[in-house]
């Protein structure tokens, strides 16, 4: 017994001091790799990573590694360096994201590294500025038929509220008809199952599915769901002309066996980040009297006249809504993803560091966006600071990387941001709010995607005659 425990020590002291020697030599950024070999500051990072990160940036300055579950991952946190991220040909999208896509789409890597630079110029070509009207006017209809589902006065979630009137209109307007879940009992298993494997998906990157099941069940359950509605719309493949949806595209693109595991990484894409937005800008909104009278003054001059049933907003009602876009890119901006990520394939000069091959570079737009240099008084909600950039030609405040960067940017973007805006409008000037809550703080557990709620935020609501 005795010379076993040892022989351990010895083990630990001695990569201890490999590893040490070693990112000496190399001008490896400091790294932060706790006591156990292999697993190093899993559990510490893991519990609240965004804190983590601030941490550590404060005590290792502005590039450091953290070295968690047998992953180094090198964080760089100046501004100076973000252009190099997205643009370097020493960092690479997909073998950063291969193996998670894998777990949590069960996605081979051959076929994902056949199919994704093909799926996301599709995506970002139905997506673009100038094809956003092929959206519009079915997305506006889509978003009244759901308010018009809506009880006339109640109190409920604000989270929820948002999620059972977008989940299904986002899903029909972007996906076709026969994607949205159509009948109440089958809209509570979408959002059940959809919420399980949202708030699963990090854990689901990193864990084996043994550990997981509930969000392993949901899944099973989500990729059943969109077998489903590709059986049905197989039936009718349309050629390329009738293909109007990203479905359709997918279906015309996709010709190897995991068509529905692309839909649904599709679907989670398109909602896992636009749908807590639109929760935080109406929560913003709603928690400011100066900012809430502002917003409805403005709404209320430019829906004037229209009536409240049925409303048609048009592309031009939405450029005249600058101070809700304001608000909406304020939002983006304070609950922006904890963290995106690059492969380091050749070795990569950041400052006076060498980050070596392997690595995964790690940018955290939530930070990033707490630059008091960039954006003075960062943490406070303040939309006339998004007066300064360029509004109508959707051109955002230097420093602003919630939507990353480079060749593979968020090709959803502009969609998201007409959403959102679209959404929040309709839904301030059909109903009126009362927070029943404080504002609940993001929650900082999760380094992918927006911040969600850390608790519930309810709300009371009365429709507006
Ligand atoms: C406010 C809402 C949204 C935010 C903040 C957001 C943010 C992001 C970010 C940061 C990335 C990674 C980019 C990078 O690593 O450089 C991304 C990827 C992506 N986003 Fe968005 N997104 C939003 C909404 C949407 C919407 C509405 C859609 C679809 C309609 C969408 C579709 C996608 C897809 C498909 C990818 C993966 C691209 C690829 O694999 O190449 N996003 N998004």
């Amino acid at each position: 017994m005795v010379p076993a425990v040892l022989c351990l020590i010895v083990v630990l002291v001695l990569s201890f001091c490999l590893f040490y020697t070693k990112n000496k030599q190399h001008n490896y950024p400091p790294c932060i790799r706790g006591w156990l070999p292999w697993f190093g500051v899993a559990f510490q990072f893991g519990r609240a990573p965004l804190d983590f990160v601030e941490k550590a940036r404060a005590k290792y300055g502005p590039v450091f590694t953290v070295l968690a579950a047998g992953k180094r991952l090198t964080f760089i946190t100046l501004h100076e360096d973000f252009n190099t991220f997205f643009t370097s040909k020493d960092v690479d999208f997909q073998q950063a994201v291969q193996d998670p896509v894998r777990h949590t789409a069960s996605i081979e890597k051959d076929s994902f590294n056949k199919n994704h630079h093909m799926c996301h110029a599709f995506i970002k070509e139905r997506l673009t500025r100038s094809n956003l009207s092929v959206f519009f006017a079915d997305l506006c209809d889509e978003f009244n038929n759901q308010l018009k589902l809506m009880k006339q006065e109640g109190s409920d979630d604000l989270a929820d509220i948002v999620r059972c009137l977008m989940y299904p209109a986002v899903m029909s307007n972007l996906l076709g008809k026969e994607c949205c879940p159509n009948c109440q009992t089958e809209k509570e298993e979408f959002k059940k199952h959809f919420l399980v494997y949202d708030e699963g998906f990090e854990y689901g990157t990193q864990l084996p599915e043994f550990f997981l099941r509930e969000w392993a069940n949901s899944k099973t359950w989500l990729l059943t769901f969109m077998e489903n509605i590709i059986f049905q719309a197989q039936k009718n493949k349309p050629s390329k002309a009738d293909a109007k949806t990203l479905l359709h595209h997918l279906m015309l693109n996709i010709t190897d066996k995991f068509v529905s595991n692309y839909g649904l990484l599709m679907v989670w894409a398109s909602l896992a980040n636009a749908i807590p937005i639109t929760f935080w800008t109406l929560g913003f909104i709603l928690s400011e009297p100066s900012v809430y009278k502002t917003a409805m003054q403005e709404i209320t001059s430019v829906f004037a006249c229209k009536d409240t049933t049925n409303i048609t907003v048009t592309e031009s009602d939405l450029g005249s809504l600058t101070y809700i876009k304001c608000c909406m890119l304020e939002s983006i901006r304070l609950r922006s993803p904890g963290a995106i990520t690059r492969k380091v394939v050749q070795p990569l000069r950041i400052q006076n560091y060498i980050i070596p091959p392997g690595d995964l570079l790690m940018l955290s737009p939530f930070w990033a966006h707490r630059n008091p240099k960039l954006f003075p008084d960062p943490e406070k909600f303040i939309p006339e600071r998004w007066k300064h950039s360029d509004l109508e030609k959707n051109v955002f405040l230097e420093g602003f990387v919630a939507f990353g960067g480079g060749r593979y940017q968020c090709p959803g973007r502009w969609y998201a941001l007409m959403e959102i805006q679209m959404f929040v409008s309709l839904t301030l000037y059909k109903y009126e709010f009362t927070l029943l809550d404080a504002l609940p703080k993001p929650s900082l557990h999760h380094l992918v995607g927006t911040q969600q709620p850390e608790g519930p935020c309810r709300v009371h609501y009365k429709q507006i005659k």
